[in-house]
Parts: C-alpha cells; structure tokens; sequence
C-alpha cells in the first residue's frame, strides 16, 4: 500500500528495515554515488542523524536527478529496508522522488561543509540547517520544555510578567525606550522636557530588564511562582554571554530563604542538565565531537557534585591570596568579573560556586540586608566557562529597611509605591533567583558564544535577521 503520511526521520531510524512502504520529506544534505547508483542523505530536523536514500540511477529521470543537490528539499517514496552499508540500521531504497524546491549549487550559501560559526552568524537565516545549529536548536526546546516541566511539578505558577514597564527600579542594566512619541516633532513641556503624558502609555516606558518585581507580587499571593520570558538591556557590552534580549527563568518564592533558595537553584540546574543528557544524548554527543570533548564529562560531573557554598568575603581572600595576575585587581567591594568568578570556579574549586552576601553597593535594593550592615543576602551560581549563570537572593521584607534602603538610592516612590505595598500588606519573608536561559543553552552544548545559542541574536549594531 501506497503510504500518504509522511514518518519522521527520527522516527524511522528507530524502527527496523523490514521493507514497508514509507514516505520521507527534508533536505538534502550531501549527493553522491556512480553512474549506478546515488546516495542521497536527507535530513528533517527531527534528528542530528540523515536518513540514506539509495537511489537506482536508471529508473530515474536525468534531470531530476542532476537538480538533487545539497539544500534542495524532497519527498520520498520507497521501501524501508537494513542498510547494506554501515554507520546505520536503515535506508530508504526509493521509488519515486519529487522535489519540492531546487538550491542551486552556485548560490546556495550552505553548499560547502565546515563553515565558521563567524560566518554562520551572517545568515542566521539559514543556519538552522546545519548540523550545528539543528543540534543547539533541539537542546534548546529541551531545555525549555523541561523548565516547565519542572517547575509544573513542584507545584509553581508560571506568571506572566509584562514586556513594557513604566518603571526601571530594578535597575539591572540599560533600558530600550517604548515610544510612539513622533521622533522628528518630539513634544517638550514648558520646561524643557519631553512631554510623556502625550506618548502612548502617558508616561515614559521601557522594554523591561527583568520580570522580579512583578513576579514578588505574584509570588506574594500564589506562594511559588516563576516567570519565564525574554528580557532586554541595552548595555553596550560585545561580550560572548551578553545578549541585548535574552529569556530569563525568574522563579519567586514565599517562604523560602537563602538557604532554601540555595537548594532550589542547585537542584533545578541538575535536573535540566541531566534532562538534556538523557533526551539529547545525540545531539550532545555530536556538539562534544565538534567543539567541546570535555562537555559530556562537564556536564555529568555538575549533575554528580554539590556545588561549593561560599560567601563573598571568603572569595575575595581567596583570590586575593592567589597569586594571580588579574585584569581588575581584587579588593573588598569589587564587583567581580568573569575572570574572577571563573578562577574561583575553575582554578581554585573545580566545581560550580554558590557565593552569597555581597556588599550591599554591587547589588540591586530588593535584597535582605544582613545584621552587618555592609552586606546583603545575594547568591550567585558561578558555572565553569561560563561565569555568572544564576543571580539570585532573600528579598528585604521589611517595609522599613526596604523604603530606606530606596529613600538612600534616591529610587523615586512613584516607580515602587506598588512594590511596596507588598511589604506593607501581609509582608513574608522571600526569596527567588533568575537563570539567564541563554548562558544555560552555552554551558549544555558547549558552544563559546552566546550569539550561537540564540536562533536570532540581538547585540549591538546586529539585529537583521
Ligand atoms: O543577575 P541578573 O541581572 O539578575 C536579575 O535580573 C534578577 N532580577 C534576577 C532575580 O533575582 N529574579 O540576571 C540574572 C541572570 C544572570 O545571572 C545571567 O545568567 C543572565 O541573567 N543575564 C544575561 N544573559 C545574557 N545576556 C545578558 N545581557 C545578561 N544579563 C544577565
Ligand atoms: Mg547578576
């Protein structure tokens, strides 16, 4: 019988050859053979592995054949049968083949294999159609799904927090302005200024930095909450893991502190890490062979060891002690960079950091000030090559040690009075952390830059795609 629906790729690499009637539809991803026979591998997406078409040359038009080239896209009709040739179960010997769209050779950007990641980031429209990205990509779903998937099963409200702010209290970076004020007749007041009653929201808005502050007033309500959305900053920073938008896991919790917070944040990044290894186990070995051999040894060995807990002042002593020559010289008060937290991670522990109570000044004004009056309740989870993955810490519950902390910022009580009503009504104490996804997806495939992890990467001066 004749088959109408089309069967995966993955999913016919998983089955055995027993000469059944398939239909298979991708791309090609290499042409070659004799005047005998051709072999084509096609590739779907659903997998990092192609299924081989074995095509008889002469039950074939010419011209259909010579327009099979890499990039050209087909569906196959033919018997599922045991491959004669090794590497894999199956193959596809074909009986009919359409195509549905050429890619001529002379044009097609992908022809050639073994392109830069440089040069793949100048069409990230079609680099989703190499083996790489196809990997990164799958990973990424992986990852995404499994976030929810834990979170649903601890019992957390997935929150939507909004986009568009109208205020920028938590002043975790530079904002990109939302406006439809006309930028060539800009309406002023009296004073001087420009006149935000008159743009769209009738105040200054911004794309927001972060969904905490709202998600405490879910949290506050709903007990555990977590946020899962992109974020943008605007900082001019052209670094491997900064994007200009990025998705960020905020989750926020009643009733938890530090400590629990701590647990939280560890046991969530082990339990994605190991999700991806048991469900992109291809896709993991394929990126460990091309770009990164110690990955599925790194990611394993984060899954098996408890992180190293350890507060600020202790990491301060011991980068100082070291002997290293760094770029930013360490002393008490040093908001520490990444060659910082990567010594301590890499050189010094050999295994992810928790540090916690930073000195109040590096730190934004929601976190729970500490009795010493000099620090506060923050926990950064510092990965291996990766840095600062998660930014976390207990919130200040009380009212007063909050307006005063934001009356010394000089933080305007027209951008809080709403956040504060949070710890004047059935105030608890809190906790919550975000998980910078993108930095997540670098550690998990190995990849080196932020912008390979992210099928269309914002940074500065790049937005084509
Ligand atoms: O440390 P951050 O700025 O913390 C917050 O925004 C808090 N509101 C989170 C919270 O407590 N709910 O950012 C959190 C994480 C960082 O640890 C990092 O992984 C990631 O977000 N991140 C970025 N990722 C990509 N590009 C950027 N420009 C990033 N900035 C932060
Ligand atoms: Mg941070």
């Amino acid at each position: 019988m004749e088959p109408t629906r089309r069967t995966k790729i993955k999913d016919l690499l998983e089955t055995t050859g027993d000469g059944r009637s398939v239909l298979c539809k991708g791309w090609v991803r290499t042409k070659r053979g004799n005047k005998n026979v051709a072999f084509i591998a096609l590739n779907d997406g659903s997998t990092i592995n192609n299924i081989q078409i074995v095509v008889d040359v002469a039950s074939f038009d010419e011209n259909l054949l010579k327009n099979i080239t890499t990039g050209a896209s087909l569906a196959v009709k033919g018997s599922l049968v045991v491959s004669q040739g090794s590497g894999q179960g199956v193959e596809i010997q074909a009986s009919d083949i359409e195509i549905y769209g050429t890619a001529d050779p002379e044009t097609y950007p992908l022809q050639k294999k073994g392109h830069t990641l440089e040069f793949l980031r100048e069409i990230a429209h079609l680099r989703p159609r190499t083996n790489t990205f196809g990997a990164v990509l799958r990973v990424r779903h992986a990852l995404a799904f499994a976030i929810h998937n834990y979170f649903n099963s601890k019992g957390f409200v997935y929150l939507h927090t909004p986009l568009i702010t109208g205020s920028d209290a938590e002043g975790a970076g530079a904002m990109f302005q939302v406006t439809t004020l006309d930028l060539k007749n800009v309406p002023m007041t009296e004073d001087g200024k420009v006149d935000y009653s008159r743009d769209f929201f009738g105040k200054s808005c911004n794309l927001t930095v972060s969904g905490q502050l709202e998600g405490e007033l879910g949290a506050t309500a709903l007990s555990e909450i977590y946020t899962f959305g992109p974020t943008f900053r605007a900082e001019n920073s052209n670094t491997p893991r900064h994007l200009a938008e990025f998705w960020m896991i905020e989750p926020e919790m009643a009733f938890y502190d530090i400590e629990d917070n701590m647990d939280l944040a560890e046991d969530f990044l082990k339990y994605l890490i190991k999700y991806a290894l048991e469900h992109c186990a291809d896709d993991i070995a394929f990126l460990c062979k091309m770009y990164d051999n110690e990955l599925i040894d790194r990611l394993n060995f984060v899954v098996n060891n408890d992180f190293v807990r350890l507060r600020y002042s202790e990491g301060i002593e011991i980068l100082e002690k070291s002997g290293h020559k760094f770029e930013f010289p360490v002393s008490w008060g040093l908001d520490l960079q990444s060659e910082h937290e990567r010594y301590l991670v890499e050189q010094h522990f050999k295994k992810p950091v928790i540090l916690t109570d930073y000195p109040k000044e590096i730190k934004a004004f929601y976190m729970k000030q500490n009795d010493d009056g000099k620090t506060v309740r923050a926990m950064d989870v510092l990965f291996p090559k990766i840095g600062e993955i998660i930014g976390g810490s207990q919130r200040e519950e009380s009212y007063d040690k909050l307006a005063a902390r934001i009356a010394e910022l000089g933080i305007p009580e027209k951008d809080v009075w709403w956040y504060l009503d949070t710890r004047r009504f059935g105030s608890v104490p809190h906790s919550g952390f975000g998980l910078g996804f993108e930095r997540l997806v670098l550690f998990v495939t190995g990849m080196s830059n932020i912008r390979d992890v992210i099928p269309f990467p914002r940074t500065p001066k790049s937005a084509e795609f």
